[in-house]
């Protein structure tokens, strides 16, 4: 997903748009660029490449005045190039425009702009809309009317930052894509795709609806609803500092991320489940939906919820529309952004059926939060790697708490409370160990990872990782399954990280373990059975936990496995190539 920024006011919007930038490279990018109108012009730097070697090289601070925008472009259409990089400008060089998302018929308005004279030197979607403003204002439209009567023509998805030299304002226009104004101090505004990246400058945000356009200026912000009205937008002031969103002194944010959790999990423990359990109480149908990692959090959810005698099937997003019956009467939607266009997209077909939505998310003013009926936050604090740590773990505190209240189960309850100290001195205790094993791994090339119940999905949760940023090879499978297949793949030296706790499926995981130590793989058990973990050539020795949290336990070192397997690779975890944080596209 692309980064965006937007400036206007007394400082030098270069400089504040650099340091924006720099807050939302975490997303992932492969160009970047600027614009700023210095009075009499608008100029444009952009190129490709990582952000501080396209400052090096051209100087983003040489554009002085005090309107701009600025862009980190993760590529959908068009290579990652100069001439792809935003912002995109018109004919003119008066209309600048940066983009997030996808406009899907752009190829119709290039022909139709085209045969207007226009000439076109990118390979994007997004430039369309440059010359779309351009063309409105040569047909004596106002900016203002031009910006409008644009946006009106797209279809898809976008978060539109647009500068048109000579305004003295910068528009904007959201619809599938999160896009929020910052209020500044008296006589400054700010855009951005990003809360973190406005941090350092203001707390206060106005929020966009679906559809909205906006105008802001030093005065401040005019925004027009889908219905073409002006409109009063929600405001919302974050407790979040801009420290919280800082690497505080730890090489990567994925590190700061995992090692934070003890105290991000212990306000994820005390999150106010309330609000939705009559909607739960009364649901007929339940299921719940969620991509990637959330996702695998929602398989956690399955599992209590079936053995409550409550089932709610759990469905990725992108398959909800595939296997949906409509007759679901409420869906519970998990998303750390809350921006996942595969998981909006299932929540609005379920909302067209008369489904009540339920959403667990981290970020508060997310496009999730603001279409669901009712909303938990996971309450885990801005979470910039862009591999998902803290708040899958902050996701389990919140669905077992879910289905412990709804099932009355006070053991369960009392159990949450142990997590922060419990969690504390798992990453305290083991992370020598999983260095050392991380440094024994580090020339393997495939990995499988085996559990049974209710932590598989821990097991799919911890191949994600290592494979989401390290680029190996990783798989997870039911300790059962390997005997149907997988097994075949097994040979002398592949490791097997079997997570196997005491417990009634214990003899059968000590099986599965057995089976692949007869091809010779190389096995790492995780448990709190000594005997088990003999079983392993390398184990780690976890403490016994309550065997529904063993995911939220469990998947701690593996987090530190994968992370120190992506360091020592010398890649960086907080930039995996393909990945961005949210994945606003279908
Ligand atoms: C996170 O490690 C994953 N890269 C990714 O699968 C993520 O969990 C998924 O894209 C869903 O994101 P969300 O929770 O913001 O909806």
């Amino acid at each position: 997903m692309c980064g965006i920024i937007g400036y206007i006011g007394p400082k030098k919007a270069s400089q504040v748009i650099l340091s924006g930038l720099q807050k939302v490279e975490y997303r992932g990018y492969d160009s970047a660029g600027m614009a700023v109108f210095d009075g009499s012009k608008v100029s444009v730097i952009k190129d490709a490449g990582k952000l501080g070697a396209i400052h090096a090289k051209h100087d983003f601070l040489k554009l002085e005045g005090g309107i701009g925008l600025g862009h980190t472009r993760w590529a959908t259409h068009g290579l990652p190039c100069e001439r792809n990089a935003h912002p995109h400008a018109d004919c003119s060089g008066k209309v600048a425009v940066v983009h997030n998302g996808i406009i899907e018929n752009h190829r119709a308005l290039k022909e139709e702009m085209v045969k207007k004279g226009h000439h076109f030197s990118s390979d994007t979607d997004t430039e369309i809309v440059a010359h779309l403003v351009e063309q409105g204002m040569n047909d004596g439209r106002s900016a203002e009317a031009a910006v409008r009567a644009a946006v009106a023509r797209l279809d898809g998805a976008y978060a539109l930052g647009i500068l048109i030299a000579g305004t003295n304002a910068l528009y904007l226009a959201r619809r599938h894509a999160p896009l929020i104004i910052g209020q500044g101090k008296a006589g400054e505004m700010f855009f951005s795709s990003d809360i973190p990246a406005l941090l350092e400058y203001t707390r206060d945000f106005i929020l966009l609806n679906e559809g909205d356009v906006a105008r802001i200026d030093p005065r401040g912000a005019i925004v027009w609803g889908a219905d073409g009205h002006e409109a009063k937008r929600e405001t919302l002031h974050v407790d979040w500092t801009p420290q919280m969103a800082a690497k505080g002194g730890y090489e990567h944010f994925m590190l700061k991320e995992i090692l934070e959790q003890p105290a991000a999990l212990s306000s994820a423990v005390s999150a106010d489940v309330s609000a939705a359990l009559p909607i739960l109480r009364a649901s007929k149908q339940l299921a719940l939906v969620a991509c990637g990692t959330s996702y695998y959090a929602g398989l956690v959810f399955q599992y209590l919820m079936h053995r409550q005698g409550k089932p709610c099937a759990a469905y990725i997003g992108s398959e909800y529309s595939s296997w949906t019956t409509g007759q679901e009467d409420v869906l519970i939607a998990v998303s750390q952004s809350g921006e996942t266009a595969d998981t909006l997209g299932a929540v609005r077909l379920a909302k067209e059926k008369g489904a009540k939505i339920i959403a667990i998310t981290n970020v508060v003013g997310s496009t999730l939060s603001r279409e669901a009926d009712v909303t938990l936050f996971i309450g885990v604090g801005p979470e910039v790697g862009v591999v998902a740590t803290k708040s899958f773990t902050g996701q389990l505190c919140v669905l077992c708490k879910l289905a412990y209240t709804l099932g009355a189960n006070k053991q369960g309850l009392a159990d949450l409370k142990q997590i922060p100290s419990l969690s504390a001195k798992i990453l305290e205790g083991k992370h020598a160990d999983i260095q050392k094993l991380a440094k024994a791994f580090i020339k393997r090339r495939d990995f499988f990872f085996i559990a049974r119940g209710i932590n598989y999905p821990c097991a799919l949760e911890a191949a994600l990782k290592l494979k989401e940023i390290t680029y190996l090879h990783a798989e997870a499978y039911p300790g059962g399954e390997l005997k149907h297949g997988p097994l075949s793949m097994l040979e002398k030296g592949v490791p097997v990280i079997a997570l196997a706790p005491a417990g009634p499926l214990a003899p059968k995981m000590e099986s599965n373990i057995k089976e692949c130590k007869a091809r010779e793989a190389e096995l790492v058990v995780l448990s709190d059975d000594e005997a088990m973990r003999a079983e392993g050539a390398r184990s780690l020795l976890m403490p016994t936990v309550p065997p529904e949290l063993v995911p939220l336990y469990y998947i701690l070192p593996l987090q530190l496995l994968a992370y120190h397997m992506t360091v020592l690779a010398d890649k960086d975890p907080d930039q995996p190539r393909n990945l961005a944080k949210s994945v606003t596209v279908e």
